[in-house]
């Protein structure tokens, strides 16, 4: 890869991996105490921070770094001009709260107070200037940088929207370039932004923000909500905090943001570019304590609520009752009566997804469109649409079967679908079920799915081979993924259909895994493997590991089989099930080249010399691993992840593929798909229980 070098001591020797790996897990203290206060640690960022304690959305983590706008030498023109990308604390916070008691407007407000400290670096070329500029972020919305933004627009803003009241967004600029058309004062400045990129305060800096080595710089921001007053602090490398700011201002933030905000970071390159990282970051928040003085008051509102409660328990639990011993006298209908519950539950859940009205989808996708659909599955069909009245692009899935006879199943299984969240899973946007007809709205992922531009698509050949690079990128998407479902989100899910046709490709070419869940949820009949191979479909043959065909039940070892097929796929640019050389599947002939010797000749010819060798051999290896017909052998996503960043070094693979035996070892076969048992997840989390009792909580 060929990238900005990173600061010297974020290039760690493999050997520490482990160890940082261990680390992370007890690294990220973030507490909320019982007294208001709330305080987050980030002494560096970690791939699996994201989807968990931050949201990326255009930004990427890379080199313990957060880089929110990409990192690339290789043709910059391509990959660094006219960026945008954000980064948030995966949380919402209370700005204020009413003061019930005060009957002046002045006091009838107490507004939140925070104190952050982060470090950034800003980077650029030799021989280029630097451009645009970064930005810590307070946001109603936790949203990616509108279209547009790119530029002068910071990320935070763009032509149509600058300076709307309803953006609620409060922004402290440093911005690189002078776009005189929007006020700058200079090209090394601080700003307040308010809703705009055009600031309400600047202040010149008498040090350079963007420098061509890497240079690091702190930066304070302290909020006294009581005050409404703001103040920034700077300086250059590891100085402690000086006694003069860069930027201070009387501001009540409650003005123009919603009672509901986010923390997080926005930047943006243009026809200039620089790299803009983020180092650290810590945040103290100092929300609402009860106050003693309100507390009499407060008791009896608590007792009073504790009889209410009570009573409402009491209450639902008659309601309780009544209804399973309805349910026990109608079965057929109860299925009815609690997916209606179910119902309930997902439209209270907060945020995404929403519920759609069926004509606003079918207006949409132009009533179902033929010409609009993107492809079939073995679900359904899937259709691009735009939203009435918003002009936002999505993917509409209509399912053709199993969804209707088991609504009940199905939204179950959305309601675990619509927590999942990590940047290398297709984002959820609504869902619509009316009259036995079930709707699945995505997110528009506009580079289709992996196996268009591996093989030919509805648009006949792929046109460009997919790079080296790419295809590296799109396999430790897939690995990060992975690793999610099965260990980092709170249950283990397992996403039981892995294929090349399920792994969308968004604008940058990141992986994106589609239908994760869905297959448990509606499979219906759990041996039927086999009937998914459906005329004019890709067939699954090849992805579904061989225990399944006797125990029809799909675990985390079977999806790193299938894991392993998608490797195979994507460096050799063949199907698993082809027919090469007198062999069936395409893990077999690998098998023998490798026995060989002459493992590199699997390696898709497309690509010429265009690879890194030691990287096909390391990809290579670990999918022959994965494709271990003994489900235990094979190794856990977490190896995978590893092996993949080339933290470890790759498995050892036996010369002859081993035969397959059943039945296998018992313990190897979860006796549910989604079991609550977790490894590395639930370790991980004790660790931190434990390290928190040893040592105080980092705060700012
Ligand atoms: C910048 O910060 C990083 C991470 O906090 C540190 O490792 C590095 O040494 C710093 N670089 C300089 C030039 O101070
Ligand atoms: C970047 O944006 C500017 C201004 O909108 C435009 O003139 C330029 O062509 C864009 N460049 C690229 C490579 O997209
Ligand atoms: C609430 O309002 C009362 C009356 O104006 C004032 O005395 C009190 O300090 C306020 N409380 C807070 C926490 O701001
Ligand atoms: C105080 O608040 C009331 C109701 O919110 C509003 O009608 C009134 O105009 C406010 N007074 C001032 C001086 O802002
Ligand atoms: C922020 O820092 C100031 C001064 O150091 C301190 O008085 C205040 O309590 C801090 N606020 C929070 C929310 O930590
Ligand atoms: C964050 O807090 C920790 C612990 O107090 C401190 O060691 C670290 O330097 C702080 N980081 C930044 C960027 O201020
Ligand atoms: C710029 O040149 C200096 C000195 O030759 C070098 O250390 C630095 O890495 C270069 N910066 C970039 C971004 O290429
Ligand atoms: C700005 O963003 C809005 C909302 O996403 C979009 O409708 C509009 O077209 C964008 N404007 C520009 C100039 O890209
Ligand atoms: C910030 O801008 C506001 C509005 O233009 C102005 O009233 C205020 O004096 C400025 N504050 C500073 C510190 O420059
Ligand atoms: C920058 O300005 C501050 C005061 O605003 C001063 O204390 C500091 O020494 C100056 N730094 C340089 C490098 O001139
Ligand atoms: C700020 O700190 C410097 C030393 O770092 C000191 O010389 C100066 O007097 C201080 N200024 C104020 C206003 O406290």
């Amino acid at each position: 890869m060929n990238c900005y070098p990173l600061p010297p001591l974020l290039r760690l020797p493999a050997a520490s991996f482990l160890l940082l790996f261990f680390l992370h897990s007890v690294r990220t203290q973030i507490v909320t105490g019982a007294d208001g206060i709330y305080s987050a640690s980030f002494p560096y960022f970690d791939i699996n921070d994201d989807g968990t304690d931050l949201r990326l959305l255009d930004a990427d983590i890379n080199g313990r770094v957060i880089q929110l706008t990409p990192n690339s030498r290789n043709v910059p023109q391509n990959f660094m001009i006219n960026k945008s990308g954000r980064a948030f604390l995966n949380r919402p916070f209370t700005l204020w709260q009413l003061n019930s008691s005060s009957t002046s407007n002045d006091t009838a407000k107490r507004i939140a107070s925070f104190n952050t400290t982060f470090k950034i670096q800003v980077l650029h070329g030799n021989d280029t200037i630097p451009g645009e500029g970064l930005s810590f972020l307070l946001s109603s919305h936790l949203e990616s940088a509108p279209p547009g933004s790119y530029g002068g627009f910071l990320g935070l803003t763009n032509d149509t929207l600058n300076g709307n009241p309803d953006n609620h967004f409060v922004a402290i600029e440093f911005d690189t370039v002078r776009q005189a058309y929007l006020g700058d004062p200079d090209d090394n400045h601080v700003g307040l932004d308010i809703n705009g990129v055009i600031s309400r305060n600047t202040s010149s800096l008498n040090f350079s923000i963007a420098s061509t080595t890497a240079v690091n710089h702190t930066v304070w921001i302290d909020y006294d909500g009581a005050a409404r007053y703001l103040r920034v602090y700077m300086v250059v490398g590891d100085d402690p905090k000086p006694n003069y700011t860069v930027l201070e201002t009387a501001i009540d933030l409650s003005i123009y943001l919603e009672q509901t905000f986010y923390f997080g970071f926005a930047a943006s390159t243009g026809i200039t570019y620089q790299v803009n990282r983020l180092l650290a970051w810590n945040l103290t928040v100092a929300t609402f304590p009860e106050g003693k003085k309100r507390m009499s008051a407060w008791k009896i509102g608590a007792i009073a609520g504790g009889v209410f409660v009570a009573v409402v328990l009491a209450l639902g639990a008659g309601l309780w009752a009544w209804l399973l011993a309805r349910r026990k006298m109608e079965r057929d209908a109860s299925a009815n009566s609690s997916s209606a519950l179910l119902l309930e539950t997902l439209k209270s859940l907060p945020g995404t997804p929403r519920e759609f009205e069926f004509k606003d989808l079918y207006k949409a996708t132009n009533s179902f469109d033929e010409k609009l659909k993107l492809g079939k599955g073995g679900f359904g069909e899937v259709y691009r649409g735009v939203l009435p009245g918003e002009n936002k692009q999505v993917a509409v899935k209509r399912f053709s079967r199993g969804a209707t006879s088991a609504p009940h199943d199905f939204l179950k299984e959305l309601i675990i679908i619509n927590r999942l969240r990590h940047r290398h899973l297709v984002p959820l946007v609504g869902w619509c079920h009316t009259n036995n007809v079930l709707l699945l709205v995505y997110e528009y992922m506009p580079n289709g799915s992996l196996d268009h531009h591996l093989f030919e698509g509805p648009s006949g050949k792929p046109t460009t081979t997919l790079s080296w690079e790419r295809r590296y990128n799109v396999i430790a998407g897939v690995a990060s993924a992975l690793h999610y479902l099965h260990n980092e989100y709170e249950q283990t899910v397992v996403h039981r259909d892995l294929k090349a046709s399920n792994i969308m490709l968004d604008a940058n070419f990141n992986a994106r895994l589609g239908d994760f869940g869905l297959a448990r949820a509606l499979e219906t009949d759990k041996t039927s493997y086999a009937e998914q191979e459906m005329p004019g479909v890709p067939g699954t043959m090849g992805y579904v590991a061989p225990e399944c065909f006797h125990t029809g039940k799909a675990t985390r070892e079977s999806d790193v089989f299938g894991f392993g097929a998608v490797v195979l796929e994507v460096v050799c640019g063949r199907r698993p099930r082809s027919d090469i050389d007198g062999f069936h599947f395409l893990c077999d002939w690998v098998w023998k080249l490798y026995r060989e010797g002459r493992i590199l000749e699997a390696v898709d010819p497309r690509l010429e010399e265009d690879y890194d060798p030691e990287d096909a051999r390391r990809l290579l290896l670990l999918a022959l691993a994965c494709s271990h017909p003994i489900p235990s052998e094979r190794p856990k996503m977490e190896l995978s992840v590893q092996i993949i960043s080339r933290a470890m070094a790759p498995p050892v693979v036996p010369h002859f593929k081993p035969a397959f035996m059943w039945p296998a070892a018992p313990a190897v076969v979860e006796s549910s798909s989604r079991s609550t048992t977790m490894s590395v997840g639930t370790s991980s989390r004790e660790a931190s229980s434990m390290e928190s009792t040893l040592r105080p909580f980092d705060r700012v």
